[in-house]
């Protein structure tokens, strides 16, 4: 199964509280070097401002994230979001991606919601909260029973650890509030968050 998130190892994921962030943070990620980007529902802002990205910022990728019932996952689609991400995942979630032809990347926390997204035909899952589950060591284990699985991990991810994880062979990205936090859009701070982005690529690009 490919995905549009195929080839962006860093991932970040945002909560935009205001909408007259939503265009500075596209342009800084853009300029920082990234060209994907997860808003999460968890803000009244959140769709006006992945709309207002789509429409003015088309070089980005925009998808939604926290997404955890089907009317969430349907307006996402409705406003033309090109990937969608769940902390978790549910049948009718998974069945309505399955239908829709969705990307669509499930969280899990465990083998049987592995074992659960499996039978749906995904192989590709958010593995969420990664640092409280264990992190890498729970990432390893699972590579026994699910060697042909892929995750992406988020949940506790930064500067200081994300190329552990991105060194895992069934690892094949990360997501993360670190670059472009809540308390740097809140102050305005585009060129921390711009510094932030370029450190995370540069780490990255000196690794592969
Ligand atoms: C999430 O979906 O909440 C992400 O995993 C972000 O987690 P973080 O804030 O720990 O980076």
């Amino acid at each position: 199964m490919t995905s549009i998130l195929d080839g962006h190892s860093i991932i970040p994921v945002v909560a935009i509280e205001k909408v007259e962030h939503a265009i500075p943070l596209a342009e800084t990620l853009l300029s920082g070097g990234i060209s994907v980007l997860e808003v999460t529902l968890r803000t009244d802002a959140a769709i006006e401002s992945i709309t207002k990205i789509i429409n003015s910022v088309p070089e980005l990728i925009v998808g939604s994230g926290t997404v955890c019932n089907e009317k969430q996952f349907k307006l996402s689609q409705d406003i033309g979001c090109k990937f969608i991400v769940s902390p978790g995942l549910t049948p009718s979630l998974l069945d309505l991606a399955r239908e829709s032809q969705q990307d669509f990347l499930p969280g899990i926390s465990s083998a049987s919601e592995i074992m659960l997204g499996l039978e749906y035909g995904f192989n590709r899952f958010k593995f969420f909260p990664a640092e409280a589950l264990g992190g890498i060591t729970t990432l390893k284990s699972l590579k026994g029973p699910f060697g042909n699985v892929k995750f992406c991990a988020t949940g506790g991810i930064g500067a200081h650890n994300f190329l552990n994880y991105l060194s895992q062979d069934n690892v094949s990205a990360v997501g993360g509030s670190w670059m472009a936090s809540s308390e740097l859009m809140a102050a305005n701070d585009w060129l921390k968050i711009e510094e932030l982005v370029k450190h995370a690529v540069s780490l990255q690009s000196i690794s592969v």
